[in-house]
């Protein structure tokens, strides 16, 4: 019942001034996004690699507002790129961009998102390493397939996100599978009406065991973006009857959450990839994440309240 409250919340810029401001937020921020800088974020890279897990790193920001602002998100990514590079570390640390960053939802965005979007995957294939476009709202998808269709033409590992709660996904999941796209499955984070989505979490889970299938069936990458422990079950056995052997798909999950599960597996011999999320920008990120988990609020107003 919280979750649509707190998603609607995350859309809200009061609600996000009065967040922000608040000073014991930053505590309960830190669980999930451990840094506002490049700085900051190198020696989580260098802890969490040394582990044997693998990254996917996002710079935190959406729904920006002007060209500049885009082209500021680019820089930042740019930056970050040039960071990784003396770690060579390849694919071990990809990165994942929302496309709204990069000014998808400004008049021409389309073309302005492209245009920002693929010097970052012009230097991440420089440096060895990939980019995934994440999957933001349903309005904005049919934009974000095409702007993998179109990098992928010259950058074929470039990948992209699909969403279990949208009765679409089948369909994409279908085509991504014969063209042989590294793509990542989720659950779905935004609010999405009952036009477009299943609203249940057991149709939700139902989707996402047929979309899986389908992506272990085809040509491309999976990789299994969940911490449903039920589910990282099922795509075991789904891989395991594909063919697919360890390394042939990867497990992914969020960071700040189910860490000795990401551990576990990566023990097991899995590709295990934490998605973390950094930046001065998490308000949106921060609040999908309480959204996802009722307990997570009790801890944040816990805190506030103990202040
Ligand atoms: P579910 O929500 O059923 O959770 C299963 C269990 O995981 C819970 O019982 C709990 O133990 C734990 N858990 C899950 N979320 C938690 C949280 N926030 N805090 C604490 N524990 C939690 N979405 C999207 O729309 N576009 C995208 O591009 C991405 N990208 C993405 C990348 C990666 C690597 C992951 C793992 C997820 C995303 N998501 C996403 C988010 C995704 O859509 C979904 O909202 C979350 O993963 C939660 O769904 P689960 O599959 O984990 O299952």
């Amino acid at each position: 019942m919280l979750g649509p409250v707190i998603l609607a919340a995350s859309r809200s810029d009061r609600m996000r001034r009065l967040i922000s401001a608040a000073p014991v937020t930053k505590q309960v921020v830190d669980r999930f996004i451990p840094g506002e800088t490049v700085d900051d974020i190198l020696p989580v890279v260098k802890e969490l690699t040394g582990k044997g897990l693998e990254m996917t790193l996002d710079v935190v920001g959406e729904d920006i507002t002007t060209p500049g602002q885009a082209a500021a998100a680019r820089d930042a990514y740019l930056e970050l790129i040039d960071r990784l590079e003396p770690l060579e570390l390849g694919t071990r640390a990809e990165m994942s961009v929302k496309l709204s960053m990069f000014g998808q939802a400004l008049p021409g965005g389309h073309d302005l998102a492209l245009a920002n979007v693929r010097p970052v995957v012009e230097a991440a294939a420089e440096i060895g390493t990939t980019v995934t476009l994440d999957a933001e709202d349903h309005t904005t998808l049919d934009s974000m397939f095409a702007i993998h269709e179109e990098l992928r033409k010259d950058f074929p590992q470039t990948g992209c996100v699909i969403q279990s709660y949208l009765y679409r996904t089948e369909q994409d999941a279908r085509r991504l599978a014969a063209n042989g796209s590294r793509v990542r499955l989720v659950k779905g984070a935004y609010k999405e009406p009952a036009e477009v989505a299943y609203q249940q979490k057991h149709e939700i889970d139902k989707a996402y065991v047929r979309i899986l299938r389908t992506l272990m069936e085809g040509e491309g990458y999976p990789m299994i973006g969940s911490h449903d422990p039920r589910l990282i079950t099922i795509a075991q056995e789904l891989a395991r009857r594909a063919g697919r052997k360890p390394g042939e798909y990867e497990f992914q999950m969020l960071y700040g959450i189910r860490s000795d599960e990401h551990l576990r597996l990566a023990a097991e011999g899995h590709r295990m990839r934490v998605y973390t999320a950094y930046g001065t920008d998490w308000y949106g990120y921060f609040m999908r994440r309480l959204a996802e988990k009722p307990a997570n609020l009790r801890f944040f107003v816990r805190s506030m309240v103990s202040k």
